[in-house]
């Protein structure tokens, strides 16, 4: 279960966050199914009005396979997985959900939730 936390009280470097732990982006839904990959290109920070909340920026190439799903979707997560659960990314960012049904591979639990999807192991999910 996510436990909320206001995105100005967060202390986290956004940088290492993308370019050392990397990150999972998911997209989906309970209808029509979900897909996640690894990320390492983006940003977070501070943008006109959305200032209370805080804004996120990804990167994804149009061929990648979670690019379907974010185009259909209205959300998308980016979720932090613990260390111990690292080697999943072994599956996220080199297998593609076109080929492979990458819930099952990685054993990773999608959640769907208020319209988004993220996955239930991780420690911080961004929304
Ligand atoms: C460390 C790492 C970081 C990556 N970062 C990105 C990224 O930010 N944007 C992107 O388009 N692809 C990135 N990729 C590549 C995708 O994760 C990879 O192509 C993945 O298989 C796409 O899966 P999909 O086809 O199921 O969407 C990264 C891969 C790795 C290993």
């Amino acid at each position: 279960m996510l436990q909320e936390t206001d995105f100005r009280a967060i202390r986290f470097n956004p940088h290492t966050l993308f370019s050392e732990c990397w990150a999972a982006l998911v997209a989906g839904s309970e209808r029509g199914g979900a897909n996640a990959m690894t990320i390492a290109w983006g940003m977070m920070g501070s943008l006109w009005n959305f200032s209370d909340q805080g804004v996120a920026a990804v990167y994804v190439r149009e061929s990648r396979h979670t690019k379907r799903f974010m185009d259909r979707e209205a959300y998308f997560s980016i979720n932090v997985l613990p260390e111990e659960l690292r080697s999943a990314h072994a599956i996220l960012g080199a297998k593609s959900g076109r080929d492979i049904d990458k819930w099952a591979a990685s054993g990773l639990t999608p959640v769907f939730e208020d319209g988004c999807c993220y996955i239930a192991e991780s420690d911080q999910v961004f929304i």
